[in-house]
């Protein structure tokens, strides 16, 4: 028998409460409980009466056994394949959260047509744009060719019986989550209970016929993925799709991927004919360098497997506030407190009464604990009006001693970097040895202090601003 059940559910957790509320206790966001009913007929219902009360036995496997197919398909769109971790995987679910506009849809249609046009079944249900706007936006993007199959859907059951006609798609894009709904539930679309009951159907969808299912997710103001918190646990990989409001580059990263790493990202270049893979992203962080500024040093970080040089750029200028501002942009603001606080109890450098702006050109976020001497570089150079060599990189871990230690994969970084043409490398003691190969002239640095004297001494000082004057 068909039972209802009326239920409030916060919107952006998914914590269930018996009666409506102005605040989640789960969350603490305020406004966000709205009541959902769920019926509890057949999908996870309790059994009916007479129904079997014994579960059915069935046969396990080991680890060693084989699997009867080519477990990965590559999409030839290798900055895609790369975060997938070397294509789709048969039967897997994929999250892909993004800002509106940023190009989910541009990365998803272009992937299916390249996909398609190999040969592969690949179905496009759009649930936003009508067939009409997708057939035009492939247009413009030059794909109309690639046999790409169309449609605009919402109901996962009727997307489910239509894609289960015919042969298995190899791939099935759903764009976006929080447009489906299922008969199973009685609430809104986009709600919580029935985006994570569409995701339900649609990943059970996924294993049984083995087709990869790549569901696109909005993204809230704060960053998350909207509603579907949910889904994040049910799916095999979640992606974001990143990029700053002014730059064109847009950054493609795995937050969670069981089938491969999640530190790897994929770089595109977002151009008036759709995006264009960027296979070596050094060069685009690089472009437009200013190099006879101070403040700026150029970073030699990886990203997953990959070397990826970037500039750090840093301006200290003296503070009008009580507390100086501390603004960072691509970088983690905690650890810039750290390097401010060393670079002051360790090297005198006192930046108490000066605001300091730290920026990661292009857009790019680093999180690597790497980029220390780079930042403690660009900041003491713009202190101090010193500009840094043009053609030296910097990478090394500063503890809060003030010591300088060594980081992983030295010598990747340090052919990147000769590859696009530097000089010299200001790098970790430890990293000497791994210099000899790639002809780039050293300099090992056991302590920040070290490093800090070597720029004082090739600028000029500046003024010191009244507020530290005092010290
Ligand atoms: P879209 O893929 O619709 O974004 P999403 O699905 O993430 O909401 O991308 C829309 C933006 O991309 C739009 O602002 C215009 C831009 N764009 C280009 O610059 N060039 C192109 O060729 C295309 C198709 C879009
Ligand atoms: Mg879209």
């Amino acid at each position: 028998m068909a039972r209802s059940t009326t239920t409030f559910v916060c919107q952006s957790c998914g914590a269930t409460y018996g009666r409506w509320q102005g605040k989640c206790e789960s969350c603490g966001a305020w406004n966000t409980i709205a009541e959902e009913n769920v019926a509890t007929t057949g999908v996870g219902g309790a059994p009916a009466k007479g129904g079997k009360t014994r579960g059915r036995a069935f046969a396990l496997a080991g680890l060693d056994g084989l699997n009867d197919q080519a477990p990965r398909t590559e999409t030839q769109v290798g900055e895609l394949d790369r975060v997938f971790g070397g294509g789709l995987v048969k039967g897997s679910v994929i999250l892909i959260g993004g800002d509106p506009g940023i190009g989910k849809s541009t990365l998803l249609i272009q992937a299916s047509a390249r996909l398609a046009r190999m040969g592969h079944r690949v179905v496009y249900i759009s649930g936003e744009e009508a067939v009409g706007q997708v057939r035009l936006r492939a247009d413009r993007l030059g794909l109309t060719a690639s046999p790409v199959e169309l449609a605009a859907e919402t109901n996962v059951e009727d997307i489910v019986a239509t894609l289960s006609e015919g042969i298995t798609p190899r791939l099935v894009v759903i764009d976006s989550i929080q447009t489906m709904w299922t008969d199973s539930v009685e609430s809104a679309p986009g709600t919580v209970s029935q985006v994570r009951s569409a995701a339900q159907v649609l990943i059970r969808y996924a294993k049984k016929s083995g087709a990869a299912v790549i569901l696109v997710g909005h993204v809230t103001k704060d960053g998350q993925i909207a509603g579907p918190r949910v889904v994040e646990h049910m799916v095999d990989a979640v992606m974001s799709f990143e990029g700053e409001g002014g730059h064109h580059f847009r950054i493609l990263r795995a937050v969670k991927n069981r089938f491969g790493p999640t530190d790897e990202i994929g770089v595109f270049e977002m151009t008036g004919k759709g995006l264009r893979e960027v296979p070596n992203p050094s060069e685009l962080f690089l472009a437009g360098r200013d190099l006879g500024a101070p403040g700026t040093a150029v970073f030699a970080g990886m990203e997953g497997t990959r070397p990826v040089l970037v500039e750090i750029q840093a301006l200290v200028a003296p503070s009008t506030l009580g507390t100086p501002r501390r603004a960072v942009v691509g970088w983690d603001p905690a650890r810039l407190s750290m390097v401010l606080a060393v670079l002051d109890a360790h090297c005198g450098v006192r930046l108490g009464g000066y605001d300091v702006y730290l920026n990661v050109a292009g857009g790019l976020r680093i999180a690597e604990p790497a980029a220390d001497l780079a930042v403690a570089a660009a900041l003491v150079s713009s202190l101090s009006g010193a500009v840094l060599p043009a053609d030296a990189v910097y990478f090394g871990e500063v503890s809060l001693s003030g010591a300088v230690r060594p980081v992983a994969q030295a010598a990747a970084r340090l052919k990147e970097a000769k590859k696009l043409g530097f000089a010299k490398a200001v790098v970790p003691e430890i990293a000497r040895g791994e210099m000899s190969e790639t002809g780039l002239s050293v300099q090992a640095v056991t302590g920040l202090s070290t490093l800090v004297a070597d720029i004082a001494a090739s600028g000029v000082a500046r003024e010191k601003p009244k507020a530290a004057a005092g010290e």
